[in-house]
């Protein structure tokens, strides 16, 4: 898991996989899958062992796939090395597989032991949740004081939470394959959601998504420029603007308009998005809370008040309490001065 983890920035739209060949208590090879399109990670390590795998061991992240696509099938390429044993951590859910590989193995005579660890299933539940239920991963990101608010009611938000947990939304950033804001930020701050920490050099940019029913996004906005391509969800378009020019930004017409936010997710899944973070304002925030539309929040709290005018960090209305957005928090951290509570539903 280590190893998959190492493709997780690049590897979109497939699943981190790492994978080991060992034999005689010595690790003779590893590889993980980089790139859609290039070798998976069980080739690679095959490809790393020096005079071959026959009889060995092999540890893998993932079930080896069965069908032939723009690689070949890693269970054949196996049974061809001639190992003698596969460790899988989890069952590929992809329909195509789920299970056929494992069975193919077998078939060819070697052992199987399938652990279904919770720490390999959770490494792919972007791609998981996309294969299964045509959605991506949804991560709310959030940067709110102790009283729960994102800006002043004058708009005014720059910065709430330090310089730490900004560097930390970074990482968020380059594992996620798209950043969805809406118009309101887009105007209120001009952001450039990009990666820009170096450390992340090697990710995928991240595709930034702007939900703007009725083409308000400014022309010289910062989200039309830099080294990553843009989306503009409208319903109502953006008629001859110059926004159309950019070879980078692409427009998308959805019929009821970005506020179908279960629209616009399936067609972030189309493209091949996993994991989509949603970095945006109150309004697109609370859309998501009211959906039900998403899997994880990431709230870093400020230790500070911004008072009773503020804005809340989602429109949403709650008139009972147990109708109430919940989350379970799974972690918290310290960042800087400020606290990360990573929350899932
Ligand atoms: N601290 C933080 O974490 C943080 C992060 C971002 C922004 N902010 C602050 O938030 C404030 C802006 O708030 P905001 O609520 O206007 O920003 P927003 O949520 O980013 O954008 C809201 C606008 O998006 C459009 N929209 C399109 N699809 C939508 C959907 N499904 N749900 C909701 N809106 C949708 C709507 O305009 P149309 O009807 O024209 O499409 C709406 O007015 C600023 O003060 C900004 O600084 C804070």
């Amino acid at each position: 898991m280590e190893l998959a983890a190492q493709g997780q920035m690049t590897c979109a739209p497939n699943p981190p996989v790492g994978c080991i060949i060992w034999r005689d208590g010595k690790v003779l090879g590893r590889g993980f899958h980089q790139r859609a399109g290039a070798g998976h990670a069980e080739v690679n390590a095959l490809r790393s062992v020096e005079g071959g795998a026959r009889n060995a061991t092999v540890f893998v992240s993932l079930e080896p796939c069965s069908f032939v696509g723009r690689t070949p099938a890693c269970a054949r390429t196996l049974i061809d090395a001639g190992v003698a044993r596969v460790v899988v951590a989890a069952v590929d859910p992809n329909p195509k597989v789920a299970g056929s590989g494992i069975r193919l193995l077998r078939e060819a005579g070697i052992a199987v032991d399938v652990l279904e660890l919770d720490s390999a299933k959770e490494q792919i539940q972007g791609f998981t949740q996309r294969i299964m239920r045509q959605r991506p991963w949804v991560r709310i990101k959030t940067a709110t004081s102790l009283d729960g608010s994102v800006a002043l009611a004058n708009g005014k938000s720059q910065w709430v939470t330090g310089s730490a947990a900004r560097a930390d939304v970074q990482y968020w950033r380059a594992r996620s394959d798209a950043i969805v804001t809406g118009v309101g930020s887009v105007i209120a701050d001009d952001p450039l959601l990009t990666v820009r920490d170096p450390a992340f050099a090697h990710a995928l940019a991240p595709l930034r998504v702007v939900l703007d029913s009725y083409g308000r996004t400014p022309s010289g906005a910062q989200i039309l420029q830099g080294n990553a391509p843009t989306l503009l969800i409208h319903q109502q378009g953006y008629g001859d603007s110059e926004l159309a020019s950019g070879a980078h930004i692409q427009q998308l017409h959805l019929p009821d308009g970005p506020r179908d936010v279960l629209g616009v997710l399936t067609e972030l899944a189309q493209q091949g998005c996993n994991e989509v973070l949603i970095e945006a304002g109150p309004a697109v925030v609370g859309s998501f809370f009211a959906a039900g539309l998403w899997d994880e929040w990431i709230a870093y709290v400020a230790p500070k008040l911004l008072g009773a005018d503020s804005r809340s960090v989602a429109d949403v209305l709650v008139t009972h309490l147990p109708d109430a957005p919940q989350a379970r928090l799974v972690q918290t951290a310290q960042i800087g001065d400020d606290l990360r509570l990573t929350l899932r539903r």
